[in-house]
């Protein structure tokens, strides 16, 4: 899959010399993901042949945006910086490197300390994806001017509320109420952040730039109780997903790919009887006769020896997968080997570092 977006961009910059700023965090630790996420940043984890952030990066540059920072922390920046140096020339991209974990407030702060957005600019989490589009949360935020709102929420309504911030909306798109991950039966309403904001520049002065705060904890709640200046944009039945647990990684990715038919990179080799459904398998993977996947992500160099049978699993790089071994809801860790006849279920199973060269 080639990493499309639009060339909008560059008629807003060059032609009309409009900057369009965005700010992705990215300096997340990604622990609910471990092992997966010892090596890889979440945020390159790959969906749907693509690093997972690529596809809010796409969104973002269709609603736009020309002059991207990524919040990243010193684990996050080499990696992102590596995977994303050589693509998307034509928009500016900048890193904003934290020495410790700033939350989502200081990030934003220290992000606009270095390269200060004059507009109103688009915040989001690297690891949400969505099939709303940005050009139209934009025009519904640059449109509401009775006042002008100081941060626009996207929001997703869902059954599952558990672990989100949840936003009681007033009359007039108002947030009457910001409630960050509620104990249940808090309140009735449905909608939740999606990770997906539009800040004014006129509220960056309001954040930190060097203390740990979350605008989920601090800013959000303090903007509905003395200004009224924070606003619910709904995301009108869009698919969302935030893909911060392996359950949600591969419900995502299942989403992204648009297809029941596995998405198998061009130089993974696939003995001819294997049967692979509603999967990924990954550059330089082996897969020997007689094998099940299904419902799985196999990330790359991955090997898979005969008759092995793995359902609803992530299997990370290098891995070994002797014959014979089953494998069903699990997380395999970087190049961990999972011996023959050997059952895997219901669990992580590390990364074997010792088998590192
Ligand atoms: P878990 O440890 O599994 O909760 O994952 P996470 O560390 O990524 O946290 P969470 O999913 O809550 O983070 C949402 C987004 O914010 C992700 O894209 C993170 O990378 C990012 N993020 C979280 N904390 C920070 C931070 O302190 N600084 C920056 N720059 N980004 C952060």
């Amino acid at each position: 899959m080639k990493w499309k977006h639009s060339r909008r961009y560059f008629e807003l910059q060059f032609v009309y010399g409009i900057k369009m700023h965005a700010i992705i965090l990215a300096g997340g630790k990604g622990t609910r993901l471990l092992p997966l996420t010892e090596e890889l940043p979440k945020p390159l984890i790959p969906v749907a042949g693509m690093p997972m952030v690529a596809h809010v990066m796409n969104a973002l540059i269709e609603a736009g945006v020309t002059d991207l920072t990524f919040a990243v922390s010193w684990d996050t920046y080499m990696p992102i910086k590596a995977c994303f140096s050589h693509k998307y020339k034509d928009i500016v991209i900048n890193y904003s490197i934290e020495d410790y974990p700033l939350g989502s407030a200081g990030a934003i702060g220290k992000a606009c300390e270095l390269n200060r957005p004059t507009q109103s600019f688009f915040v989001v989490n690297a690891d949400v994806i969505t099939s709303s589009s940005l050009a139209d949360m934009r025009s519904v935020h640059d449109s509401l001017n009775t006042p002008d709102p100081l941060v626009s929420i996207l929001l997703h309504e869902s059954e599952m509320t558990g672990d989100f911030g949840i936003v009681e909306l007033g009359t007039g798109r108002k947030v009457q109420k910001f409630l960050e991950k509620p104990a249940s039966g808090t309140t009735s309403s449905k909608m939740i952040n999606a990770g997906i904001w539009i800040f004014s520049e006129r509220v960056i002065d309001r954040l930190p730039t060097d203390n740990f705060a979350r605008v989920e904890e601090t800013l959000f709640p303090d903007l509905v109780k003395d200004e009224g200046g924070l606003v619910g944009i709904t995301d009108d039945g869009a698919y969302w997903a935030d893909l911060g647990t392996p359950e949600a990684l591969l419900a995502g990715a299942r989403y992204m790919r648009h297809s029941t038919k596995p998405l198998i990179h061009e130089s993974a080799v696939i003995e001819v009887d294997a049967e692979i459904s509603n999967s990924e398998i990954g550059a330089g993977t082996t897969v020997s006769s007689s094998t099940i996947i299904s419902n799985s992500l196999i990330w790359d160099s991955v090997t898979v020896g005969s008759n092995a049978k793995i359902y609803d699993s992530i299997i990370g790089n290098n891995v070994i997968i002797d014959e014979n071994a089953r494998i069903s809801r699990a997380v395999i860790g970087p190049y961990a080997q999972v011996s023959a006849e050997f059952y895997v279920r219901d669990r992580a199973m590390k990364s074997e570092k010792r088998n590192r060269n």
